[in-house]
């Protein structure tokens, strides 16, 4: 995938928390974004799939503009999934329901090839066993997998990821990280912030760091990792890798 910003900027008040970047950044399948705490790495992402509109600037994928006016735009955020940190399911609504919902309401499925496609996902991640219980009722990985399975069902051409693992125990943690790599290797291509360094490290063909709202460098990830190009960036993964 080809992502292409220029001079994208985003504030909040009298801050600046994306400030004018202007990259191509080319990944085969994994992009990841790593950075300091508020450097705006959500808010890329939120802007990426089409929830936040940028204040300057625009944003190409694969050559296409991110639209700016409501109903393109409604169509644009429907080709990407989109999963967060926590509470992104329905609460009244059973794991299955939760995966159907955006099919029937937003893609057009009839109910039947709804279900149909959201028990696959579920037997897939192994959830069938859970597919009538409601999110309170699931541990907190188990609602990370249908977040999961709710983004892929709707077959989008992106999957985002913020902080997928960061509200869950190591055991939990491991249990989503295996379902994210998974999808790497079903080639699916997705953008992920994660605070999990290893993961990231394994997981990642490219590495976007962000810091002060200003992308500070881009590569591969095995560069990245073994010879980051910026003290920044150095400063950085001294910090997070640590311990
Ligand atoms: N809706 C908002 N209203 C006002 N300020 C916001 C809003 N969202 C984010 N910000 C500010 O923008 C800056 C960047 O936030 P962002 O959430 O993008 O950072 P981040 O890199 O994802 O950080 P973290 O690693 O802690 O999640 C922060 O200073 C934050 O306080
Ligand atoms: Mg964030």
């Amino acid at each position: 995938m080809l992502l292409h910003f220029h001079n994208l900027t985003k504030r909040y008040g009298a801050q600046t928390v994306l400030d004018g970047i202007t990259a191509g950044l080319d990944f085969p399948h994994v992009l990841v974004l790593l950075g300091p705490s508020g450097g705006g790495k959500s808010t890329l992402l939120r802007v990426i799939g089409g929830l936040e509109t940028p204040d300057a600037g625009t944003l190409t994928l694969d050559g296409e503009p991110v639209p700016s006016e409501a109903k393109p735009l409604r169509s644009y955020r429907a080709g990407i999934g989109t999963v967060f940190q926590s509470w992104n399911l329905f609460p009244h609504l059973d794991a299955l329901a939760n995966i159907m919902l955006p099919l029937t309401a937003v893609h057009g499925l009839s109910p039947a090839e709804a279900r149909t496609r959201s028990m696959e996902l579920l037997e897939r991640l192994h959830l069938a066993d859970h597919a009538a219980k409601r999110p309170a009722e699931l541990s907190g990985g188990q609602r990370q997998r249908v977040a999961i399975a709710r983004a892929v069902a709707i077959r989008p051409r992106l999957l985002l990821f913020d902080e997928p693992t960061s509200a869950l125990d190591p055991e939990m943690t491991a249990e989503v990280l295996d379902v994210i790599a998974d999808l790497k290797e079903e080639g699916r291509t997705f953008i992920l912030v994660t605070h999990a360094m290893n993961f990231a490290r394994v997981v990642a063909d490219q590495v976007a760091f962000l810091a002060g709202g200003r992308l500070i460098e881009y590569g591969g990830a095995q560069e990245f990792f073994s010879n980051p190009k910026t003290d920044t960036a150095r400063r950085f993964l001294d910090r997070v890798l640590r311990y």
